[in-house]
């Protein structure tokens, strides 16, 4: 899921977990909308479905060990137990690269990737399926990034995961999803296979999106023209009439600012909500 900061990736993403509660709408889970459910009936699914958060300084508890903070969840789950927990938590800590003597040390005494990776060992810990990744690597140096990134992949090979992966732009999510779906002030606005969104955007603000993605080529740089919005993005607590996209955008008609257009599928598998397509 992309989409510029503010335009709520998080709140979604925090909506599905139930650490918001979702005040309209539905979030259908393996057939079931877990927004409707109880504090109990929601239990099985906190084990199944879990997050990793955009900033490892704050995501993690000071005040407790690497050990205890990937043990927590395996212990409210009642996962594993004594020496067993304990092989568990070694076992994660390998997968995410990082060493047994690393388990005695408090969040603070690493830096921000290694921190990730102890954020990404405590989402694990519970044998997730899905695992919704918010911004895992906004926050870390360039050179880190591409470092979390293949290991998220390497996980997700080794794991069977799926991952609903949160990024503020189009060139971080490229490789690493199947189908992507574009925000804008909290809705979506295109929903297709990873391919067919950078051959054939529909939408104008993916178009421009798209356009905002440095290319390493000088000849095709200037042929792609740069589409620059102009405006700020609307508050999302008081959305515009309408195209909730209308003030900013380069093709808009009339009828953009009087009816807000549906998400539709414009072609197989591809939608997209925009009078003007
Ligand atoms: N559907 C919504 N209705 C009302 N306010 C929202 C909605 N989605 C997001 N917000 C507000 O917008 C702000 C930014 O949302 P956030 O989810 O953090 O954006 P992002 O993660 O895309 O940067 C938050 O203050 C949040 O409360
Ligand atoms: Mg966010």
């Amino acid at each position: 899921m992309v989409g510029e900061s503010g335009c709520g990736k998080s709140t979604t993403g925090r909506t599905i977990l139930r650490l918001y509660n979702a005040t309209g709408g539905e979030v259908i889970y393996d057939g079931q909308d877990l927004a409707g459910m109880s504090e109990k009936q929601i239990k099985p699914y906190r084990k199944r479905i879990q997050m990793i958060f955009q900033d490892p300084y704050a995501s993690l508890n000071g005040r407790m060990t690497v050990n205890d903070i990937i043990g927590e969840g395996i212990t409210i789950h009642e996962l594993y137990k004594g020496a067993e927990k304990q092989d568990r938590i070694y076992n994660l800590l390998s997968h995410v690269g990082l060493k047994r003597e690393h388990s005695n040390r408090y969040p603070h005494e690493f830096s921000g990737g290694q921190r990730q990776r102890i954020g990404i060992a405590r989402a694990l810990s519970v044998e997730p399926e899905l695992v919704i990744c918010d911004e895992p690597i906004s926050a870390l140096d360039v050179s880190i990034q591409a470092q979390v990134v293949n290991m998220l992949e390497d996980l997700q090979q080794e794991l069977g995961l799926t991952y609903l992966f949160i990024a503020h732009d189009l060139s971080m999510v490229k490789h690493i999803s199947d189908r992507i779906g574009v925000m804008y002030l909290g809705k979506l606005v295109e929903v297709c296979e990873s391919a067919e969104l950078y051959k054939n955007p529909l939408h104008p603000y993916t178009k421009a999106l798209l356009s905002a993605i440095p290319i390493p080529d000088p000849v095709v740089t200037r042929a792609n023209k740069r589409i620059i919005l102009e405006g700020d993005v609307p508050s999302p607590i008081d959305p515009p009439v309408g195209c909730r996209f209308a003030s900013r955008c380069p093709v808009r008609i009339a009828q953009c600012t009087e009816e807000n257009p549906e998400l539709k599928e414009m072609a197989p598998g591809h939608f997209a909500s925009c009078f003007n397509i």
